[in-house]
């Protein structure tokens, strides 16, 4: 595949048309009748589902929120807000580096990590207007260290102890939604191994045709489940409910949490993946610090007998984690179309 420009280029080169190649097509096009402003994904207390019990039954809020939208947002999630605020300070210091500092980390056509586009295997394909800094991060044979940016100076540090945190957030979320299922809470936490975990930042720059333009194509996650921060003020992830887009409406220091393909599998589709995608902004830019967390690709997936009622059909098969994975990372974003690979 040829070069895909670096969006922020394009942006600063002040085109007030996009180039032809992030035209969406009509229905794939933000704004206009599929979207529903008035519903909102729902808010989980994790102080609440902490405590357990309780006047409000925290725990039957998360069931629901699983169920019906595969997304919510959590506060009260035990992440130092201004760990949080320094995260992305420093994400953002990063993207507005000068170019040729950001190339010293390139993302490899076809590659998944470093600074530059995923998910661009054609030169009809269209494209995202987002630039994306993807790391993996644990386990250690994942990490490829030479892409972990030394500019600003204080990056690497903070993301290793923000891995951390998120990466215990997800080990408690994880516990609660096993929960959820009727499953023991240790339950993922036993299957899962030494967890897969990635984080992608995803800047999306002002757009000057944001009504034409999509900052990330729409998809599900790969994921068990994705931690998701982003800009307390800037809205731009629109969750897939029903056949309208949903707007996510920022809440300052809370986390958006959704359950990715690998919960859909094991839950045999009790609880879904759901479609997301990013719109962009004709004044404002956007942050998101987005992480993956995922079972060692050497573990098994497939609907946990559990969860599968006496004369109910299996509707995945099994397949190891790995070759998921694989599969995912070498297709676009395509709605669900990577699913299939399980069916
Ligand atoms: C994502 O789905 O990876 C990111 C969406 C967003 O930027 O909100
Ligand atoms: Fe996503």
């Amino acid at each position: 595949i040829g070069r895909v420009d670096d969006v922020q280029e394009l942006q600063r080169a002040c085109v007030d048309d996009v180039p032809e190649r992030y035209v969406r097509d009509g229905d794939d096009r933000p704004g206009g009748a599929n979207v529903c402003a008035h519903a909102e994904i729902p808010v989980i207390d994790a102080g609440e589902l902490r405590r357990g019990g309780g006047d409000v039954d925290e725990l039957e809020k998360l069931r629901r929120a699983c169920q019906e939208w595969g997304f919510f947002q959590v506060v009260n999630h035990g992440i130092d807000g201004e760990l949080l605020d320094e995260m992305e300070r420093l994400s953002r210091e990063f993207f507005m580096l000068p170019l040729e500092e950001k190339e010293r980390y390139p993302m490899a056509p076809g590659g998944i990590q470093g600074y530059g586009h995923a998910f661009v295997f054609s030169e009809d394909q269209k494209l995202d207007w987002c630039n994306m800094l993807a790391l993996g991060v644990s386990p250690a044979f994942i990490r490829q260290p030479k892409l972990w940016p030394t500019t600003p100076a204080d990056f690497t540090d903070t993301l290793e102890r923000y891995s951390a945190e998120v990466r215990a957030l997800c080990h408690r979320l994880l516990e609660h939604i096993a929960e959820t299922l009727g499953l023991a809470p240790g339950t993922f936490a036993g299957m899962f191994g030494d967890a897969v975990q990635a984080v992608r930042m995803n800047f999306y720059p002002p757009c000057p045709r944001p009504d034409l333009v999509l900052g990330l194509s729409s998809h599900s996650d790969g994921s068990a489940v994705t931690v998701l921060q982003q800009d307390a003020a800037r809205a731009g992830l629109q969750v897939l409910r029903h056949g309208a887009w949903v707007p996510v409406h920022p809440v300052p220091h809370a986390l958006v949490v959704n359950l990715g393909d690998s919960l859909e599998v094991l839950t045999n589709g009790r609880y879904k993946s759901v479609e997301h995608r990013a719109v962009t902004n004709g004044e404002q830019d956007r942050l998101s610090i987005v992480t993956f967390y995922a079972p060692a690709y050497d573990v098994e997936l497939g609907p946990l007998p559990e969860l599968v009622a006496d004369g109910e059909a299996c509707r995945y098969r099994r397949f190891k984690h790995g070759e998921y994975s694989r599969h995912y990372v070498t297709s676009k974003l395509e709605g669900k179309k990577t699913l299939d690979f399980a069916k």
